[in-house]
């Protein structure tokens, strides 16, 4: 336990400090992406600009985003956020901006029937009425024209300044749906500066719309998200150690940022569980100690997003050589490289099967011998394919990277819990 904090104020201070699966949306709390706010605020003060927010998934685009999008949107109103998801389309898109300028409470519980937009009737200009058929009926824009309708009347809807997010553009799988924003970010209202527009998705997002309409990508101002530096991961924990008088070691948060691999989802799960395990000690804690840190870091892998922690056993737990395909993993993220070489990798790998050998207390007959580098090779190859979910992928001349940064961090987070430390060597100091 913390001196004078009792179980409801360490759950309001952990609720504040610590979002592992909630955006962040307030500056003081988004930490590190002070520069790119203010590119943001300079695009928006730049007539007809829009941005695209692009990075790896996990990284922070939309706690940017949303960050952005509530210093700009008018205090009367919050911002519209939209995510796009696998069948989405254009129209289903354009549909939801136009459904969330409409009241929730206004959509359901409307005299007789949910709300419509009725697009075709109204000709010019996009029409509401609360509808009375008893159905939700959302007409779909059927062209551009219609789709910039429906953006005028979200600022019709609104007083103030408004901030539309599309957000997980890359998740809509359609090629040809994904073009035809470019015609809406070509058209785009903002009503005098007044509405404003961010598109978060990946890299080849950005650039496939920018490549195939150039007219559009004049219009947009293209932010990278990169990983999180060190000392900004490590305030989310120092924050938080503050607020409940605790020390934190420079070693423990050397760990937590090793792990993280700069992705802040990480730091703030093993920040949350690290502090749940400090507050559940019986004796007063005024410094973490390394048994708070190790329940920490086993509860956070039970706590990680389910998505990692499939990615993870789809690729490793196999009827044979699960061990063979997990060390394989480990040993391709013992570096911050994201790409790196077999030769490289299989030093890793070496490396790990020695430290694993130390932590079993295993010698003599009962080593575990490493596998050879061309089995390691071909268990590589293996992890590439569609039954061990193509975590890794495979840019030819044995050169390998993870199909998604973001594993990384859980990678090195199972790792951790083993005893192993990886990457450690790649520690600069600022
Ligand atoms: N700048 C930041 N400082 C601290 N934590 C952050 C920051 N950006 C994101 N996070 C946290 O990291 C996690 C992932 O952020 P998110 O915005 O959802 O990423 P993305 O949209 O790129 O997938 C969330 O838990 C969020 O609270
Ligand atoms: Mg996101």
């Amino acid at each position: 336990m913390f001196q004078g904090i009792d179980n409801d104020k360490i759950k309001e201070i952990l609720r504040q400090h610590f979002t592992p699966s909630d955006h962040i949306t307030t500056p003081e709390r988004l930490l590190g992406r002070d520069r790119l706010l203010e590119r943001i605020d300079r695009a928006f003060n730049s007539s007809g600009r829009l941005v695209f927010i692009y990075g790896d998934r996990g990284v922070g685009k939309s706690s940017l985003a949303l960050t952005a999008a509530h210093l700009h949107n008018s205090a009367q109103s919050q911002p519209i956020h939209v995510n796009c998801s696998e069948h989405g389309t254009f129209e289903s898109v354009l549909t939801a901006i136009g459904r969330a300028a409409v009241d929730v409470v206004e959509r359901f519980e409307s005299p007789g029937a949910a709300p419509s937009f009725n697009l075709t009737v109204m000709g010019n200009g996009v029409g509401y009425s609360p509808g009375n058929n008893g159905a939700a009926r959302v007409n779909a824009p059927s062209d551009i024209n219609e789709a910039v309708d429906i953006i005028r009347y979200v600022g019709s809807k609104r007083s103030g300044t408004v901030v539309i997010v599309i957000d997980e553009f890359e998740r809509i799988k359609s090629v040809s749906e994904r073009m035809k924003f470019a015609e809406l970010i070509k058209n785009f209202p903002d009503d005098g500066g007044r509405i404003h527009l961010i598109i978060c998705g990946i890299a080849s997002t950005v650039d496939e719309l920018l490549g195939a309409h150039p007219s559009a990508g004049r219009r947009l101002e293209t932010v990278e998200v990169q990983r999180l530096h060190h000392d900004q991961l490590w305030k989310i924990i120092t924050n938080a150690a503050d607020k409940v008088n605790v020390e934190v070691g420079r070693e423990t948060l050397i760990r937590i940022g090793m792990i993280s691999d700069g992705f802040p989802h990480y730091v703030h799960l093993i920040g949350e569980s690290l502090f749940w395990a400090m507050h559940d000690d019986e004796k007063v804690v005024s410094k973490c100690k390394a048994r708070h840190y190790k329940a920490g870091i086993a509860e956070a892998i039970g706590r990680s997003d389910a998505i990692y922690k499939a990615a993870y056993n789809t690729a490793t737990k196999k009827t044979k050589n699960t061990a063979d395909y997990e060390n394989a993993l480990w040993a391709l993220a013992d570096h911050n490289d994201l790409q790196r070489q077999l030769g490289d990798i299989y030093k890793s790998y070496l490396h790990i099967v020695a430290q694993l050998n130390r932590l079993e207390g295993l010698g003599g007959e009962d080593r575990k011998e490493p596998i050879a580098r061309t089995a390691l090779n071909s268990r590589l190859q293996r992890l590439r394919d569609p039954n061990h979910g193509e975590i890794i992928i495979g840019h030819g001349a044995g050169w390998f990277s993870f199909r998604e940064n973001v594993i990384r961090g859980y990678v090195r987070l199972v790792a951790e819990e083993k005893g192993l430390e990886l990457a450690r060597d790649n520690f600069i100091p600022k």
